[in-house]
Order: C-alpha cells, then structure tokens, then sequence
C-alpha cells in the first residue's frame, strides 16, 4: 500500500489517458442488418502508483472487462493512449512484445476453470511460453514447486491434475501460473466471483501477501463495492462507459460526490431505504442484463442522466471535464481524486441557486 510523499513523485506504473474503445456489430433489423456500434468505454483516465491497488467498480456491462483487454492489449484502442512502466501500449504493432506479457498478466472469474484438464498442475505451470528465463525443465519444475507453495499448496500438488481441486484451489494455481514470468501488473477481473464468502476471503488474503510480498500492482475489477473497498487503496468508479469519480477508497465511503457513488453505497448499505433517490429511479444491481440501448449511441451527456434525481439540462449535453474533489465544499477540506458531474460545475452550481 502507497502512500508515502516519494512514492508519489515517480510516475505511475500505469497511465491511461482517455481511452476510447467502440465495438462495431451487427444488429439483424425487420428488414435488413444493420451495423451498429458500441461505446463501451469512452475517455477513461486514470492511473495506478506502483504497489498500489486500483478498485475499478460498475455494475455488469459497464466496460470494465474492455479496460482490462485493452489493458492486456487483446483489444486494441480506438483511441486514447496506456503507458504500462516503460511499455507504450497503444504504440504495439499487431503482435504484443513477450517482455510486455510477462509484465502484466490476468487473472479472472474463469481462470480456475480455464486450467488444460490433460495437463498435470507441474506441466501446467512449466510450460515454456511462460517463462522469460529459457530455464531447464528441472530448475521450471523447482520454480513451480516453490509458486505452489507460495500460493498455499503444496509442492507435491505438481503430480495432480486440476480436476482433482476445489475451484478455490484450482483459482490458487491459475494464480500461480500467472507469477511464473515474474509479472509485475496483475489484472484481477472479479477474480473471487462465484465462490463461496470464506473461499472468497482466502483468495483475497492470499492476493493481499503476494502483493506485499511480491511488489505487484493490481487492478481490481468487480461489481461490489463492499468488497474492493476493503482490498484497494482508491477506486473508480465506472457507469455506462465512464468513469464517474475517483477516490481513495475511505474517502469515496465516506463522502461519495457523484450521484452514481451515492447510489451504489446506499444501493449496497441499505437497499430498503435510500433518502437520496427514490425507489423508482434505483438500479437494478442484480441484473446482468447488457446495457444495450445506452451503448449503441455515443452518450454525449452524462450516461447517469436518466437516472440522476439532480439532473438539469447540461447533464444531456456534455460529459464534464474530471473536477478535483479537493474544494468542492468545507464538508471535506483534504479530499482527494476527482469526479466527473456538473453539479459541481459553474452551470451546476448556478442551477441550485
Ligand atoms: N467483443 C465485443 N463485441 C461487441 N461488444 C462488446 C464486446 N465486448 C464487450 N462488448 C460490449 O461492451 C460493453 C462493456 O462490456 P464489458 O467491458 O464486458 O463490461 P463489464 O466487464 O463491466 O461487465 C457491453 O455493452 C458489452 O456488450
Ligand atoms: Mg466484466
């Protein structure tokens, strides 16, 4: 965890500036396809300090997941630049370097169940596309045997084979596996969904000593606030293709700005009553339902805008430039990070009177 004023002075280990990634599909109409694009994530910036945990947080279908591709560099950008340590990203030609994919690797809801069922847990993690090192079988084999450990198996594990494990322990390998090439960005795409709450806290744990231990940064993607409050150092929060608001994860607790945060918190503390916005204008958060109409369509304005009870007449029209947070009112004089709502513009102000 960061926070020192001379760890604030180097550059981030993760610099993304407003990307932009749009899908284009094929709708079938009554009469003919025609072809439509989706918005699935428009003009992100952020960033993660090396060591840092980043939460990034938005209910399903919010572009979350294209964050982490784009990231990965499995999708390419439609615009926008990501600088990962000394890597220029979106500079990669059509195949991504080996140094940068032992750099930074995924870990995801699936990759417990993604292990080669014919392969043995050893053959799994001494396979030599994961090593940067050109190392003997032997010495591979040893280093397994040592992540398996690190991990919270044992090195005799490396005889059997992934069937034979729980999904929490299979999730345990498919971390494992990722260590292997000594990477130095994870991406944890939900990686603990679907698993019962102590499996989910063992995991968590575990990626809390290895971050320690290891000097990883994480980018750590999920639907519940509850939870990457309690395992990130700041969050961003994401709605409809944009970030909304970013914070250090105590203070967006405390003291949520924009209407979506206040939302998901009072969404996640108490769901029967919500003095903020009435029953109607709720979220469903339990549907995983994609986002379609709002995707097909570049939002212009602020893709919360059907749902926001402050809603006035700029909300429609533009999406507003990130504010600090610093400075919005006395209600906290040491806030930090940014959100992105124009009730805290001139015009917002100006219409509350
Ligand atoms: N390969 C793809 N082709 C077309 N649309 C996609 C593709 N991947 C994601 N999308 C769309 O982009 C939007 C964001 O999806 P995603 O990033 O998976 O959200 P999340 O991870 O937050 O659930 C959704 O509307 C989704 O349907
Ligand atoms: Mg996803």
């Amino acid at each position: 965890m960061t926070g020192s004023s001379a760890a604030e002075l180097e550059p981030a280990l993760v610099e993304v500036n407003d990307l932009t990634v749009t899908f284009a599909g094929t709708r079938w109409g009554w009469l003919s396809p025609s072809v439509n694009k989706t918005w699935a994530v428009q003009e992100a910036s952020f960033h993660v300090d090396a060591g840092e945990t980043l939460g990034l947080v938005g209910e399903s279908g919010s572009g979350k997941s294209t964050i982490a591709r784009t990231l990965l560099r499995t999708i390419k950008p439609t615009s926008g630049s990501i600088r990962v340590g000394e890597f220029d990203v979106t500079g990669f030609g059509r195949s991504v370097p080996r140094a940068y994919r032992h750099f930074i690797q995924l870990i995801m809801q699936e990759s417990a169940g993604s292990l080669n069922p014919s392969m043995t847990v050893g053959q799994i993690l001494s396979q030599p596309r994961l090593s940067s090192r050109g190392e003997s079988a032997q010495r591979q084999l040893d280093r397994a045997g040592n992540l398996l450990v690190r991990v919270g198996l044992r090195r005799r594990d490396l005889q059997h084979y992934p069937h034979e494990y729980s999904g929490g322990q299979r999730q345990r390998i498919a971390i494992a596996r990722a260590l292997i090439g000594d990477p130095k960005v994870l991406i944890l795409d939900e990686p603990v969904s679907n698993m019962d709450v102590p499996t989910q806290n063992q995991v968590i744990n575990l990626l809390g000593e290895l971050q320690a231990d290891l000097g990883l940064t994480y980018l750590f993607i999920a639907h519940d606030l509850a939870m990457v409050r309690h395992v990130a150092d700041r969050i961003a929060v994401m709605y409809h293709s944009r970030i909304v608001e970013i914070a250090p994860s105590d203070q967006i607790h405390d003291n949520p700005r924009h209407p979506y945060t206040q939302l998901l918190l009072s969404t996640a503390a108490r769901p029967e009553q919500d003095p903020v916005i009435e029953p109607e204008r709720r979220l469903d958060l339990s549907t995983d339902d994609d986002l379609g109409p709002w995707s097909s369509v570049p939002h212009y304005g602020c893709p919360f805008v059907t749902r926001c009870p402050h809603a006035f007449e700029s909300c429609s029209s533009s999406f507003p430039e990130p504010l600090a947070r610093a400075g919005l009112d006395d209600a906290e004089p040491d806030a930090e990070g940014v959100v992105m709502c124009h009730l805290f513009t001139e015009a917002g102000r100006a219409t509350a009177g």
